[in-house]
């Protein structure tokens, strides 16, 4: 198959910006190269010399000689408005935006059938680990039954280093900052928002599923201290930030990320540090297991290059799920739940089908119960930020 040659206009040179940059000098083979760079902040020391940066979006999305518009911006209503206008002008698109991706899905879609233009996003989802791709390629049928991961990086760091090495969170958070593991507001990392969007992302692709993320429950890492931490060492789990996606039955499927306790006998548990992993679960073939780095500027850039590389053979995703399946979303089932808390009456027990643990001391108590999804949702305690939820290590979802 011959190669389209691709002349990149590249927006954004943050972390993965040069990352991208670095990657391409070190990647003769590959027929592209970039030809300019839109950044935003003209007072900026850059590591390149100044006639590669433009401030003007136009420069890029007008020039009839790029073919490539790379979109690694912070700013996701920015990047929209970038994506959207390059699709317009017959321009294909790689992003690594997943908040713009989650949040615009419906509208994206849209523009690559009406403008018939890739838009590849593998960057996206796990950085470095080719989930997406995978999912359009390999499980092109019907037959996943689930997938689940650890799909943040930072807040998998943070986790790591507040267990293993026993810093406090504004450290373990601090480095992973230094990293250029963290989104610019590490907000998004740690209450579990980056994970919802990437989840958002992975259910199109998994189960044909185009959902808001509005509608994708989160909790993040920000409510666990040292009563989890103390359970789990207890048991011998670690804890782990989940996005989950589970068929329940044949027309609804299950998604939500929640922190949740691993037992060593699971995968996750070796996942530490930035790392991220994925396991996917099919009918016929069991569990498999993905692995790989899921942040940081050269995992991230790699994932960028293969979009583009796949773009010069003019590969585009085909979500066949859409086609094939109707499931949708349910809230509607059981589930059990630690819950760790200071006074019992921040607590509404009758909320619970069964309560099967209980824990009280000066330090803290804790439950492990099970409970209604749309309760545990909606209810108010749930809400209160000295209330820790998470998934126990049996997770499962019952009807
Ligand atoms: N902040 C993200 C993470 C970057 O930590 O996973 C990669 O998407």
């Amino acid at each position: 198959m011959s190669r389209q040659y691709l002349t990149i206009g590249l927006f954004g040179f943050g972390v993965v910006g040069k990352g991208l940059w670095d990657v391409l000098e070190q990647t003769p083979g590959l027929k592209a190269s970039i030809k300019r760079i839109c950044v935003k902040n003209p007072q900026k020391q850059r590591p390149l010399p100044s006639h590669h940066f433009t401030f003007d979006k136009d420069d890029l999305l007008n020039d009839p000689d790029i073919n490539v518009i790379v979109e690694l911006i912070d700013d996701s209503e920015a990047a929209f408005e970038i994506v959207s206008t390059a699709m317009r002008n017959g321009k294909g698109v790689v992003s690594a935006n997943k908040k713009m991706i989650a949040e615009h899905l419906e509208e994206l879609l849209a523009l690559q059938s009406e403008f018939q233009v890739p838009f590849l996003y593998e960057a996206a989802c796990c950085a470095s680990i080719p989930i997406i791709r995978n999912l359009e390629e390999y499980y092109d049928n019907d037959l996943l039954v689930s997938l689940e991961g650890v799909v943040n990086g930072s807040t998998n760091y943070i986790l790591t280093r507040c267990s293993t090495d026993r810093i406090s969170f504004p450290e373990a958070l601090k480095l992973a900052q230094e990293k250029g593991y963290a989104e610019s507001n590490p907000a998004l990392d740690v209450e579990g928002f980056d994970a919802k969007f990437k989840l958002t992302i992975l259910l199109a692709h998994a189960f044909g599923i185009v959902e808001k993320p509005v509608n994708i429950y989160n909790l993040g890492i920000q409510r666990l201290g040292s009563l989890e931490q103390r359970y789990a060492n207890e048991k011998g789990y670690k804890i782990k930030l989940m996005a989950i996606a589970r068929k329940l039955d044949s027309n609804s499927v299950i998604a939500l990320v929640m922190p949740k306790f691993i037992s060593p006998t699971e995968r996750f548990f070796m996942v530490d540090d930035v790392f991220n992993g994925v396991q996917t679960e099919t009918s016929f073939s069991d569990k498999q297991f993905f692995m790989g780095k899921g942040a940081g500027a050269f995992p991230t850039a790699s994932a960028v290059l293969s979009d583009i590389s796949a773009l010069s053979y003019s590969y585009r995703y085909e979500y066949k799920k859409m086609a094939q399946q109707s499931l949708s979303l349910t809230n509607n089932y059981l589930l059990e739940v630690f819950i760790g808390y200071k006074d019992t009456t921040d607590l509404e027990l009758s909320d619970f089908e069964t309560v099967s643990e209980k824990y009280v001391s000066q330090d803290g108590n804790y439950l492990v119960g099970k409970i209604r999804f749309d309760k545990l949702r909606n209810c108010s305690w749930a809400f209160n930020p000295n209330i820790s939820i998470l998934l126990t290590s049996a997770f499962s979802a019952e009807k």
